[in-house]
Order: structure tokens, then C-alpha cells, then sequence
């Protein structure tokens, strides 16, 4: 594969995996990509790399443009091995003893990962790199997605290398926005979700201190995917919005069901909601992705969770759901739980338990059905969907 020049010598020299479909739990149905990116100046930088596995292929596309011996410096702007398990590689044939820039937590981290004595350069937040005509600034981004991570960007061309923040998991012809318009936008949304909604108050921050600073951005170039040329305030924008969390007249029922009961449950629920003019979805968990589910969580104004009593206890993918939910911190919702059971009936205890640990308004005690629902049980649904109705903002 051809490098990509993305300006005046500054060249995209990563790798497009097109068939990862599993990325740490998380569905990437159209693969992914590292970019990884090459600048050619006094002092010849190279900015990140890729998966181990994707190396070779790397050095291939950086030998198109230079002899990789030529690198002088090389720049880590993140530790996940998504974007350093090629670096070992990349290293031995750029020179293990070529400086290697990164943040303090970057140092430390890289030196957990990799046993080799590179030449590690550890930067300060806001410090600067000259490169002969180009000057690079450092802005350390903790907890975006580790706490290594940090922003590197290209003063005089108003590049943003911003590693994992403003990426998606995406693999296609298209490497530009303008390539592929707002097709984009649900990847990049899904991304946010699944790998960034945890830390959307260090978002917010960022990106007023951002603006504070006055930075313009021609180009915005994460690790993942697609980069932003034609306008990278949109997608800055987006994460602003995102980050806000404002819920929606939006209700998800989310559930899974042994016998149908449970499903029933939820399907009385979903009719009220709609009824009452709520965007409203039954989402069986047994069809549904977890990561697909959290991509829609994001701007719903209420959760209902149900689940059978399985050995006296959650179904597993209700469980698999909620453990998955609680580590990403959803925020602004009311929820509810509901669930069919046979003898004990312990689930939609434990489903409010852990509604509660995620900070949830938890609007009613919860629906529980011995068995199969009867017309009184689904009336009580009807009532509990009644409930969220009233509870949700009418605005939408
Ligand atoms: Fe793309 Fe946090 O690694």
C-alpha cells in the first residue's frame, strides 16, 4: 500500500486492518486502522506506529518514501499496543538508539511493556520540538484514552496528531472526511461511546482549554481511522455534545429472556413508552451487541433492564451488560428493572443494585413476575412505562 501525503511532507504511513472484528470487546464490523504518520524536515519524525503484527507492512510504506534509517526522532503519543506493538520493530530498524519522545507516564509505561533501553526523551506538558521549519508541540492528554496520552501537534501546518481521541473504528477506501461525508459519523459516535464516554468530563475540559489556548486546527489526525480535513470542528463539536450527555425522550428496554416471559415484560413496556410519544427500543441481548447497545445508551434518558432469575441469580448477559455499562459511566438517566422468575427471584434486586452503584435515578422499585406474565403483570408494565413517560424530558 502508498503512503499518503496529508500535507506538504507530512505522509500517513500507518496500517489498515481490515478484518479485526473484535477490538478489546468491542465490535468493529468494519475493522479499524493505525495511523501512524511520517514528517519529513531537518530532523525526519515519525509519529506512533502499529499493531505488532502490522510492522512489516509499515516499514514497507515508509520505505517508499525514506530509508527508515533516516528517522531522527520518533514520537509516542500513547502506550496501547495498538499503536507501540510495532515499535520494537520499528525501532531495531530506525536505530534503538534514535531519541524517543513521549509523555513522563508514557516513559514509565513503555518501560513496563518493552525491556529495551531506548533513548526515551519524556516531555512536558506544552513543550516544544523543533524540527528545522516545523515546530511540535506537546500537550499531554491524560486518560484519553491512558494516562500516558498526549496530543502532539504540528504548529506551522495546525496538524492535531491526537492518537486515540477523535478516531473511529473504520476501515475503507476512504481516508478523509470529505471522502466519506456523514457515513463517518455513527463510527465515530460508537468509538466515543465505547472507548471514551468514562472519561467525557476530562473531554469537556480538555476541549475549553483548547479553545483558551487558541489552537486552530486545519487537520485533525487520530490513530483510528478516517482523518479530518475538511472540517475537524465538526467532529470536535460532536465530542462536545457527546460529552454533555443530555438525555433525550429516548428509553431503551434492554433484556434477555429464558422462556419469553421477561420478553413479554418488555414488549408491554416498549408499547406504553411509544405510545406516549418516547423513542423507545426492546433490545434482546442475545441479538445485540454489547458495544452496539452503549452506542445508543449514550443519549437515552432512560434504561429499563430486564432479566430471568438464572440460579438465583442474573442471566449472564444481563450481567456481561451491566459490568460492561457501569465501567464506561453513563450519566443523566432514570432506569428501572424488571424480569420473570420461577421460584427465588433474585434478579431485579441485584439489577437495581447495580443501578444504583452506576448513580442512576432508579424511578420505581421494579417488576417482578412468577413465571408467566398475566394480564394483571402486563398492566403493570403498561404502568411502569407510564411512569418513564412522565419522567422523560418532552423535548427530544
Ligand atoms: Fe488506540 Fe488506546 O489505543
Amino acid at each position: 500500500m502508498k503512503p499518503i501525503e496529508i500535507a506538504e511532507d507530512i505522509y500517513e504511513v500507518g496500517a489498515i486492518d481490515w478484518n479485526v472484528r473484535d477490538f478489546h470487546g468491542y465490535s468493529t464490523k468494519e475493522g479499524s486502522t493505525y495511523n501512524a504518520f511520517l514528517i519529513l524536515d531537518d530532523k525526519i519524525t515519525l509519529i506512533d506506529t502499529v499493531k505488532k503484527e502490522f510492522a512489516d507492512d509499515m516499514l514497507d510504506r515508509i520505505s517508499q518514501i525514506i530509508d527508515p534509517k533516516k528517522i531522527d526522532y520518533v514520537i509516542s503519543n500513547h502506550t496501547e499496543m495498538d499503536h507501540t506493538g510495532g515499535l520494537p520493530r520499528i525501532m531495531h530498524k530506525v536505530g534503538e538508539d534514535k531519541p524517543l519522545y513521549c509523555s513522563k507516564m508514557g516513559h514509565k509505561n513503555l518501560s513496563s511493556h518493552f525491556p529495551q533501553k531506548w533513548n526515551y526523551q519524556p516531555v512536558e506538558n506544552g513543550s516544544e520540538l523543533s524540527l528545522g521549519k516545523r515546530t511540535l508541540a506537546f500537550l499531554e492528554t491524560r486518560m484519553l484514552h491512558w494516562p500516558d496520552s498526549m496530543f502532539t501537534y504540528a504548529k506551522e501546518d495546525k496538524i492535531l496528531f491526537s492518537s486515540d481521541a477523535f478516531g473511529q473504528h473504520y476501515a475503507g477506501p476512504e481516508r478523509f472526511d470529505d471522502q466519506i461525508g456523514d457515513a463517518i459519523m455513527p463510527h465515530a459516535r460508537k468509538y466515543f461511546a465505547n472507548i471514551l464516554l468514562l472519561y467525557a468530563p476530562l473531554i469537556l475540559k480538555l476541549v475549553n482549554k483548547v479553545t483558551e489556548m487558541g489552537l486552530e486546527f486545519k487537520m485533525v489526525c487520530p490513530d483510528h481511522g478516517i482523518m479530518w480535513r475538511k472540517d475537524p470542528s465538526r467532529i470536535i463539536q460532536a465530542y462536545l455534545e457527546w460529552s454533555q450527555q443530555t438525555p433525550k425522550r429516548k428509553a431503551l428496554i434492554i433484556y434477555d429472556t429464558m422462556w419469553h416471559s421477561t420478553e413479554m415484560m418488555a414488549h408491554a413496556i416498549v408499547d406504553t413508552l411509544g405510545q406516549e410519544g418516547v423513542d423507545a427500543k426492546p433490545i434482546n441481548l442475545r441479538n445485540s451487541h454489547r458495544s452496539d447497545i452503549i452506542t445508543e445508551v449514550l443519549d437515552a434518558g432512560a434504561l429499563v433492564i430486564g432479566s430471568p432469575t438464572l440460579n438465583n441469580g442474573l442471566f449472564p448477559t444481563v450481567s456481561d451488560f451491566l459490568t460492561y455499562m457501569k465501567g464506561l459511566k453513563p450519566k443523566n438517566k432514570i432506569a428501572a428493572a424488571f424480569g420473570s422468575y420461577g421460584w427465588s427471584g433474585e434478579a431485579v434486586k441485584l439489577i437495581n443494585k447495580e443501578l444504583e452503584d452506576m448513580n442512576f435515578e432508579i424511578i420505581d422499585p421494579g417488576l417482578k413476575v412468577e413465571f408467566v406474565p398475566d394480564q394483571a403483570s402486563l398492566e403493570a408494565c403498561k404502568a411502569l412505562g407510564k411512569k418513564i413517560a412522565e419522567r422523560l424530558p418532552t423535548f427530544s
